[in-house]
Formats: C-alpha cells, sequence, structure tokens
C-alpha cells in the first residue's frame, strides 16, 4: 500500500473450473469480500474467476502484483488434494518470498473447528510488494480462515509497503 493511501487495495481471484465456465455460483469470494468491505480497512479493487489450470492463476497473480494494481491478492479454492486443486503450485512458481505464517496460523487454528484442514495445502507469499495468501474454497472455511488471519494483515501490509516504524512500539 502506499502510504498516503488509507485502505488496502485488495484483489480476489477465485480458482475453479466450474465457476470459470458458469456452471457454478462460486460464493467464497464474495464471502471474502464482504468481511473486508465490513472490516473497514480494505478495498476490493479486483474480481476474477478462473479456472484451475496453472497459467490463469499464474497470469492474474503476476499482473496484479508486476503492475502494482493490489496490495494484497487473496485466492480461494484449488487448495486441497484433487488432480486439479494446483493453487499452491502456482502460487509458489511466482512468489519471491514466502509468508508461511499466515497459512500456518489458518491450519492451526482450523484444526480446531475440523480436522479437514490439515488436507488445505495452501500457501502465501510475497512477489513485489503485493502479499498473496491462499484460501480453501468453501464460503465456510474460506470466511473462518480470513478472521483467523485479519488481526496481523494490516501490520504485515503497511511493512511490505516499507513502513519504518519500530514493531512493537
Ligand atoms: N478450513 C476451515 N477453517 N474450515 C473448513 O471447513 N475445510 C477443509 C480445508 N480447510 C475447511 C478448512 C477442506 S474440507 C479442504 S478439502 C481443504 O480446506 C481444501 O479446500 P479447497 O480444495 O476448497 O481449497
Amino acid at each position: 500500500m502506499r502510504p498516503e493511501i488509507e485502505r488496502f487495495r485488495t484483489a480476489v481471484l477465485t480458482i475453479s473450473d466450474r465457476g470459470s465456465r458458469g456452471e457454478r455460483q462460486d460464493l467464497s469470494g464474495p464471502a471474502l469480500k464482504d468481511r473486508l468491505v465490513e472490516d473497514g480497512r480494505f478495498q476490493v479493487v479486483l474480481e476474477k474467476i478462473v479456472s484451475d489450470e496453472p497459467a490463469e492463476i499464474k497470469a492474474a497473480l503476476i499482473q496484479w502484483s508486476d503492475k502494482q494494481m493490489a496490495d494484497l491478492v487473496l485466492t480461494t479454492g484449488g487448495t486441497g488434494f484433487s488432480p486439479r486443486d494446483l493453487a499452491p503450485e502456482a502460487t509458489t512458481a511466482v512468489i519471491e518470498r514466502p509468508a508461511p505464517g499466515f497459512v500456518e496460523a489458518m491450519r492451526a487454528a482450523s484444526l480446531k473447528i475440523t480436522p479437514h484442514a490439515m488436507i488445505s495445502r495452501a500457501v502465501a507469499g510475497i512477489r513485489k510488494s503485493t502479499l498473496i495468501i491462499n484460501f480453501p474454497g468453501s464460503p465456510k472455511a474460506a470466511r473462518e480462515c480470513l478472521e483467523f488471519i485479519l488481526p496481523a494483515l494490516p501490520h504485515a501490509l503497511r511493512k511490505l509497503a516499507g513502513d519504518p516504524a519500530d514493531c512493537g512500539s
């Protein structure tokens, strides 16, 4: 985020073969958007649905980061074990610096809700000045995971934007 801008520019990328073909209404992207808007510190500037094809996922992530179109990108879907669940691989291919704390926190907190949380292979990392975080694809799971990491996101994004303030001050 540029320091003079108050709200973090956020992009939501829904990753779903059926959603991209219009065969299913994907509700996880809107669920993430609603919660971010409700929070007030985030502005959802981009929303897109792509197929599970890694090339499509990578193209969106690269464009949004390299053109500095978003401070934060949340992807939803494609983090599980199905053969077409390739969001973590596509994300890993484009990030320059891993940021595992967010997905570690999601899995740790989610395990208190469901043992299925351990199936999520979500990753997070930084490309240029954009933080990219994978979320699971169900609206319930996406909402839960966002809740767990929301408290740390603003500080992380300020630091990523170059905020020189001492942490904890
Ligand atoms: N995390 C939370 N908080 N709540 C959930 O219900 N579902 C899990 C997991 N993470 C879940 C969760 C399930 S069932 C799967 S298969 C994985 O996320 C991967 O989901 P995805 O393939 O839709 O990305």
